[in-house]
């Protein structure tokens, strides 16, 4: 049978990149995924005043992988983050965050092509924030030694196919208990693949990744720290526009451009499709078709390297233009 992928475009520039990352998909697999589409977020709030459905929740549970957008976040107290819900909701504990050079400009000259996971459901995140005293606000933050481990076993996964390296990035000098829990478990578990571990102060590697990014492969790191340091791997690569991620569970898949609604830029047809059809083909790569992922892989590289591009990176193709050449050099493999 085919695969289902339920797929949410969101808002802003969210429908316009998943439409250029289907259709790439399409280049390359024709019909051979089932697409369910489903609505959510703010579009949604202003018709229905929920940001996402428990229908498309249970056909996102249902389905083999999930392919979203991006979802403006209204301002109302009330309103969910849609993806902060379906990562609640489906299990989705790790997050998989790939930064590698491409043939574009960049900050920093240097190659490098590494993976951040990111724990996803614990560390600072929790929500748990409260006012102790008049004035004095505390946030809690939890470490526990399973969210650490099944964390820990997606990078060996990754690890495993790659350098056999991970690295644990903390601040155990400081948070002795909490990053001291994330540290051992992670290296234990490591250990216990038969693989190799290094580890970095959080601060020393955030200056390291400038400076040396081709020095790591595999980071594994908690909620917050894996939050600052992605967008920062995002950098490095030139564009937002270009930063692809997973995230994993035990049960479900969803992959989604690390990027937001940029309601600054929607509208105008000159969103970088790039980060939406690399999460499309991590997709591919997690159904199973993997040469397939390696296909586009290859014709987002040379598309990069002609100079097709959006303004992000410099150039002055629009989305379609940039979505239409890589769907071209797929189809002609
Ligand atoms: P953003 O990622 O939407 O935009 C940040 C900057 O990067 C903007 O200048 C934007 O134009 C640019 N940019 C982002 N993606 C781009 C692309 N593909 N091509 C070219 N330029 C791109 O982050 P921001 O502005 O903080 O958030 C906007 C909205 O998106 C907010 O409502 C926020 O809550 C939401 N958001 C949603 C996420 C999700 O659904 N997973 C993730 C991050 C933000
Ligand atoms: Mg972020």
């Amino acid at each position: 049978a085919s695969p289902t992928v339920v797929v949410i475009p969101g808002d802003g520039i969210g429908p316009e990149v998943i439409d250029a990352a289907l259709k790439v998909v399409r280049a390359v697999l024709g019909d051979e995924l089932e697409i369910v589409e489903e609505q959510a977020g703010y579009s949604l709030w202003k018709k229905r005043g929920v940001t996402i459905e428990d229908e498309t929740i249970e056909r996102c549970r249902e389905a083999d992988a999930m392919l979203f957008g991006a979802c403006t976040t209204p301002e109302d107290p009330e309103a969910k983050s849609p993806i902060v819900t379906l990562r609640k909701e489906l299990g989705l504990y790790a997050n998989v965050r790939p930064a590698r050079s491409w043939p574009v400009p960049r900050p920093v000259d240097t190659e490098f092509d590494l993976v951040i996971v990111r724990e996803n459901t614990e560390g600072l995140y929790t929500g748990c924030e409260c006012e102790i005293h008049d004035g004095v606000t505390v946030a809690l933050r939890k470490i526990s030694e399973e969210g650490t481990r099944r964390v820990a076993e997606v990078a060996c996964d990754l690890a495993e196919e790659r350098s056999g390296r991970v690295t644990i990035v903390h601040k155990a000098n400081v948070l002795k208990l909490t990053c001291g829990t994330f540290k051992r478990v992670a290296a234990e578990t490591v250990e216990r693949r038969g693989l190799e571990w290094d580890d970095e102060y959080v601060d020393a590697a955030a200056y390291k990744l400038v400076r040396e990014p081709d020095s790591f492969d595999v980071i594994l790191t908690s909620n917050l720290f894996g939050d600052i340091l992605s967008d920062l791997a995002a950098g490095l690569m030139g564009s937002l526009g270009l930063a692809p991620s997973a995230n994993l569970g035990d049960d479900a898949a969803l992959f989604e451009p690390v990027h937001g609604s940029a309601p600054d830029i929607a509208g105008k047809g000159i969103a970088n499709p790039v980060a939406a059809i690399l999460s499309a083909a991590m997709m591919l790569d997690h159904l199973g078709y993997g040469e397939e992922a390696r296909i586009i892989e290859r014709a987002v590289e040379e598309v990069l390297r002609e100079g097709v591009r959006t303004p992000d990176l410099g150039g002055s193709a629009t989305t379609e233009e940039v979505a239409e050449a890589i769907a071209e050099r797929v189809a002609t493999g």
